[in-house]
């Protein structure tokens, strides 16, 4: 009899350690039907100004849905999304998204995006994007740096533009903001098409 209540609060000591919880893609796929409208069934949505969820990490996804619902990041939309997320459905619903597979977005591979992204821009102080989100934009999950790889250009663009105005301010250590803010709209307009380009 103590040998089993050991048990229990062993297994119980163990699950409450792990600090994340544990998400299941199968029923994160069930609890993901209220998101398909906006994200697509596979979390690949096809109206421009929403992000593909499809190949973001589990820990960038469950990072923005917390985020949403505590109001680090803002966004009306999302909040109301998040507001009756668990940390458990945030979990189950972020291991359905990053195991799909992301399609192809159209975008243009213009000059001026190219060379921003692989070599920045030093006199307005803008980080070449190649150095967080690597070569082909498939990003760094372990070290929270998205993919942003056919992304919608649209979204791209809006995300850009909330960096470097402030709105978005949800980015550890300003990273985003301080290379969002030596960038112009035209600067912008081709690292969106540039970016979706990517596959
Ligand atoms: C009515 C449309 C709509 C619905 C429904 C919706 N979303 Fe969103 N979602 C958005 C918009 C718009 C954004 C971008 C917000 C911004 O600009 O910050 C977003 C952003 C996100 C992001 C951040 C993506 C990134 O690349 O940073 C995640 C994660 C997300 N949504 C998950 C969900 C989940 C999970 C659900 C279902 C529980 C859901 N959304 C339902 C519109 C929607
Ligand atoms: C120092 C590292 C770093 C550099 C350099 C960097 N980024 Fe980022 N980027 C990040 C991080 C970290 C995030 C995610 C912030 C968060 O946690 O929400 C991000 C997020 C983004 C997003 C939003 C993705 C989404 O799904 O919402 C876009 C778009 C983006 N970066 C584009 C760029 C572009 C374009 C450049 C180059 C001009 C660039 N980044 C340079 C670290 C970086």
């Amino acid at each position: 009899m103590k040998k089993i209540i050991l048990s229990v609060l062993l297994t119980l000591g163990l699950s409450t350690t792990v600090s994340a919880a544990e998400g299941n893609a199968e029923v994160g796929k069930d609890k993901s039907a209220m998101c398909a409208a906006c994200h697509g069934v596979d979390g690949n949505s096809l109206v421009p100004m929403y992000p593909k969820l499809a190949g973001l990490s589990a820990n960038y996804i469950v990072k923005q849905l917390t985020q949403f619902k505590d109001g680090t990041r803002q966004d009306p939309v999302m909040a109301g999304m998040a507001a009756a997320l668990s940390a458990q459905d945030m979990a189950d619903l972020a291991a359905y998204y990053s195991s799909q597979k992301r399609t192809e977005s159209a975008g243009t591979e213009t000059a001026l995006g190219k060379d921003l992204y692989l070599g920045g821009n030093s006199e307005n102080a803008v980080t070449a994007c190649v150095a967080c989100h690597g070569l082909k934009g498939k990003g760094m999950a372990a070290a929270g740096f998205p993919a942003i790889a056919s992304q919608n250009a649209e979204y791209i663009k809006i995300q850009l533009e909330k960096f470097r105005s402030g709105a978005r301010a949800n980015d550890n250590n300003a990273m985003m903001r301080n290379v969002a803010l030596g960038l112009s709209d035209d600067e912008i307009k081709a690292l969106s098409q540039y970016i979706a380009s990517l596959k």
